[in-house]
């Protein structure tokens, strides 16, 4: 059975703390989404991880830390880019690619030479971190391909079993996963965009280049420097269609030439007087449809629809993180007029 943990109290922590030691793992909060975490320098405890999300192997895990004093433990900061990222937007939403130390098993890095490390800005996520005082490798707490976790109702309905321990943080507060940065021949790369946007990066450094497969779909056999991407990803179980168009008249009429006897419609506002199964609300600014959308993928599921159809956004600012995960929730099934 699955104890839901509300305080982090001192027994509590030690029953966390306990529960890590025995290579066990820990479901916590961030403020992107929930992470399923285990002591990163155990390969047993890693190994834990990719059995309960059924995550392919190559595909490796962020590391996170309390603060920023624990990175170079781990990893090497190799030059005055990486520090600016670094001092600029850690603790926070981001996540550096960094050449590792041997201390990191290979099981971690999917045996690549570099590691992601990560410092969440949440005060649970810190007290976790801080009485732990481990590194904790942690994936999004979800099984492979489906929505990320960013409440413990969704969570507990996948895990309950699998783990022990969820620490209850209430719902995410941004709701999508960190922003994941590598340094590439001095221009910061991002492989996955996130709430630290490249417009962020790009005013800090002066350059910042996105790599091809943040919008676009990769073959399996591309080589990639986050093999995250190559994956079905974010999906709910009901078939998903991407719509956008700047123009309203034209996304209504893609929806309305798309629609099915059970479509979903979820979407802003002005989609609402749309007729339709159902319609579910995101939001209407970036903020809000970023908080709440794997909460609602999954929602979306439980009308038992035929197909949901999925408003998309302008691919600018926090724009491009939602755009990147409900391209692939849709299995890049995408029309833009
Ligand atoms: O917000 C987040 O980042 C959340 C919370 C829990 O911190 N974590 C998260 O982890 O999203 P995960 O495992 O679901 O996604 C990690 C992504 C994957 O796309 C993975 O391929 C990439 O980061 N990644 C991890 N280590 C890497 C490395 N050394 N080089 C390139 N990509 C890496
Ligand atoms: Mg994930």
């Amino acid at each position: 059975m699955t104890n839901i943990i509300k305080d982090l109290t001192k027994s509590n922590l030690k029953l966390l703390k306990q529960e890590i030691l025995n290579n066990n793992l820990v479901i916590f909060p961030t403020e992107t989404v929930y992470g399923i975490g285990a002591n990163a320098l155990k390969e047993d405890a890693v190994n834990k991880i990719f059995e309960v999300k059924e995550r392919a192997k190559n595909n490796p895990l962020i590391v996170h830390l309390k603060d920023k004093k624990e990175i170079e433990k781990y990893a090497i900061i190799e030059n005055i880019i990486e520090k600016k990222l670094i001092d600029a937007f850690m603790p926070g939403p981001f996540t550096i690619i960094l050449k590792k130390k041997g201390i990191i098993p290979n099981s971690v890095t999917a045996n690549m030479d570099s590691v992601g490390i990560r410092i969440p800005n949440n005060k649970i996520a810190h007290e976790f971190l801080e009485y732990i005082d481990l590194p904790i490798a942690a994936p999004s707490a979800n099984i492979s391909s489906r929505p990320s976790g960013t409440c413990v109702a969704d969570i507990y309905q996948e895990f309950d079993g699998l783990v022990n321990f969820i620490i209850d943080g209430g719902h995410s507060k941004i709701g999508l996963e960190s922003t994941v940065v590598k340094v590439i021949n001095n221009i910061p790369t991002i492989l996955r965009p996130g709430y630290i946007t490249y417009e962020n990066i790009k005013d800090l450094i002066g350059t910042c280049q996105i790599a091809s497969g943040v919008l676009n779909k990769l073959d399996n056999n591309t080589k990639v420097e986050s093999p995250g991407m190559l994956y079905k990803h974010y999906a709910p179980q009901t078939k998903c269609l991407l719509v956008y168009s700047e123009d309203f008249n034209k996304l209504k009429e893609l929806i309305l030439k798309n629609q099915t006897n059970k479509t979903i419609i979820l979407g802003s506002d002005k989609l609402q007087d749309i007729s339709c199964y159902k319609f579910i609300f995101y939001g209407n600014k970036l903020e809000e449809i970023s908080h709440n959308i794997f909460s609602l993928l999954r929602l979306a599921d439980t009308y038992q629809g035929d197909l949901i159809i999925i408003e998309g956004v302008k691919k600018e600012g926090l724009g491009l993180a939602i755009m990147n995960r409900l391209l692939r929730t849709s299995s890049f099934n995408y029309i833009e007029k």
